[in-house]
């Protein structure tokens, strides 16, 4: 706590920001523990190789791009919004919601032009993902209201998380556009990916992603941010090792040294 003082702002007299924090950082941390252990949310190639047992559930299904949609744009709303219609009194609270609204302006950019789905999406799993990204994102707008008027934290992380955002943005888009790159028009078969890090991890913009939320934590500064920051971590990590053990079962010739999420570690 001692050390956490240099870097966040007091936490403020909040239940319901104390609250969240803790539910953020544990619920998405136990989501990426289920993955690891093969319980995945339903969409991508997990919900491809689980269609057959879902089907006979008769669960509505969303095409792939109308799925993400859902996904991406009340969080993106929310933070545009915001951006226009709060009274900002603080760069980090500009910078906040800027940041929010370019991330999931960009993810909606990228569903509409980029992406390239094979399979369709279960509503169910696409209602608690956009909720859970609806919630983190006003939270993470609401927390850094409260941090009006406080001390700033001894410690400043503003400009050294401008740079990992804009690192992370980035990266994440160019490993989006390798990825769409692998299918023509109308493909729908998964192949190995190769450019950018994909010869060290298979799972680069999930990588990448991680490095632009720790940008996003370090610009606010807050408890609530760096928790789901770090909840989003352990998820990533969780589908990133979903996602390299189904590589080796599908693909024979699948590179051993090939990590999950961070090269030659993990
Ligand atoms: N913040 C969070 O908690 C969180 C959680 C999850 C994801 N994300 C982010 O959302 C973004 C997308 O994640 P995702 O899990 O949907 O990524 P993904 O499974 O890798 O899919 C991304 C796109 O690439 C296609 N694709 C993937 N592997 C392919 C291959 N081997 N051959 C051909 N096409 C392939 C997918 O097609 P199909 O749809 O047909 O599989 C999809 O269109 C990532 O940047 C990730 O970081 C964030």
């Amino acid at each position: 706590m001692m050390l956490l003082q240099w870097f966040i702002f007091p936490p403020p007299p909040s239940v319901f920001i104390k609250a969240m924090s803790v539910i953020s950082l544990t619920s998405i941390a136990i989501l990426g523990f289920s993955e690891m252990r093969g319980k995945h949310l339903n969409y991508s190639k997990f919900w491809n190789s689980n269609s057959q047992n879902s089907t006979s559930k008769r669960q509505i299904k969303l095409s792939g791009r109308a799925g993400m949609l859902l996904l991406y744009t009340p969080a993106f709303l929310a933070a545009f919004i915001s951006l226009l219609l709060l009274p900002h009194h603080h760069i980090r609270f500009v910078l906040l919601n800027s940041a929010l609204a370019l991330h999931f302006f960009k993810r909606i950019f990228e569903v509409l032009f980029v992406h390239r789905f094979s399979s369709d999406m279960v509503l169910n799993s696409a209602i608690v993902i956009s909720l859970s990204y609806f919630s983190s994102t006003s939270t993470m707008i609401y927390a850094q209201k409260l941090t009006q008027g406080l001390p700033e934290p001894p410690i400043d992380l503003m400009y050294f998380g401008i740079v990992l955002f804009l690192i992370g943005i980035f990266g994440n888009f160019y490993h989006h556009y390798i990825l769409s790159n692998l299918r023509g028009n109308g493909e729908k078969e998964y192949k190995i990916p190769k450019g950018g890090l994909f010869g060290f991890v298979i799972c680069p913009h999930y990588l990448f992603e991680i490095i632009m939320f720790v940008g996003v934590s370090s610009v606010s500064q807050t408890l609530y941010a760096f928790c789901f920051t770090i909840g989003t971590f352990f998820y990533l990590m969780g589908r990133s090792y979903a996602t390299r053990r189904w590589y080796h079962s599908k693909f024979e010739d699948f590179p051993q040294h090939i990590k999950a999420l961070i090269p030659y570690i993990f």
